[in-house]
């Protein structure tokens, strides 16, 4: 039976970053919502940077190829309460890496976890990624994608800040729409076996 969340215990958050860049305005929007999420609960962070970790993964093809830092961040993704994954479109979708880097996580390790999905942007343009590429993706997983999911484009950013209150806003509303979401996760999990 999946462990029941109780408000009281502290969550363990895996947080992901699929920019390939630092400074990054995706990891800006990480840590905005890791910091919103700190204000409601007691949160433990593993933060992974695909622009720092990305090359442990990308010229591995198994995982029992990988190294033992690399294979530790996969089992923080596993472990975790829930997980924040944020991503920048490239070429109107996420990137091969952030693909690839998913591409080792177990198919059936993230069955019925909260996953908080987020995204950055040149414009408006492809704000839907989250509804058309992430929230399929860990579909697959069985993962419980939360309802709202939060896309910010570069003009929302200054100096790798977020200038616009309005992004700050949709913001807390994600943590506090998904939050009661994490409580309720107690039901047994059944994967569906592929
Ligand atoms: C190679 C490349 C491709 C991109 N493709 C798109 C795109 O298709 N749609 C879009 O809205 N922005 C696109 N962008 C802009 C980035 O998604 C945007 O600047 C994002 O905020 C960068 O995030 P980062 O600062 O975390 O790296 C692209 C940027 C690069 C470098």
């Amino acid at each position: 039976m999946a462990p029941t969340i109780s408000p009281e215990r502290t969550l363990r958050v895996a947080a992901v970053s699929g920019s390939l860049h630092s400074p990054s305005k995706t990891t800006t929007l990480v840590t905005e919502l890791l910091n919103a999420l700190a204000r409601q609960r007691t949160i433990q962070v593993d933060l992974i940077e695909l622009s720092e970790t990305g090359p442990l993964f990308a010229g591995v093809l198994r995982r029992d190829q990988l190294s033992e830092s690399a294979e530790q961040q996969l089992l923080a993704i596993e472990g975790a309460d829930l997980l924040v994954v944020a991503t920048p479109v490239y070429r109107a979708s996420y990137t091969g890496l952030f693909k690839h880097f998913f591409d080792f996580v177990d198919q059936y390790a993230l069955v019925d976890k909260p996953v908080l999905l987020a995204a950055t942007g040149g414009s408006d343009r492809h704000a839907l990624i989250i509804e058309h590429q992430l929230r399929p993706l860990f579909g697959f997983f069985q993962a419980l994608t939360l309802p709202i999911g939060v896309y910010a484009k570069d003009s929302e950013f200054a100096d790798y800040t977020i200038c616009d209150d309005d992004l700050l806003e949709r913001i807390e509303r994600a943590i506090s729409r998904g939050l009661p979401l994490l409580a309720q996760n107690s039901t047994p999990t059944h994967p569906s076996v592929w």
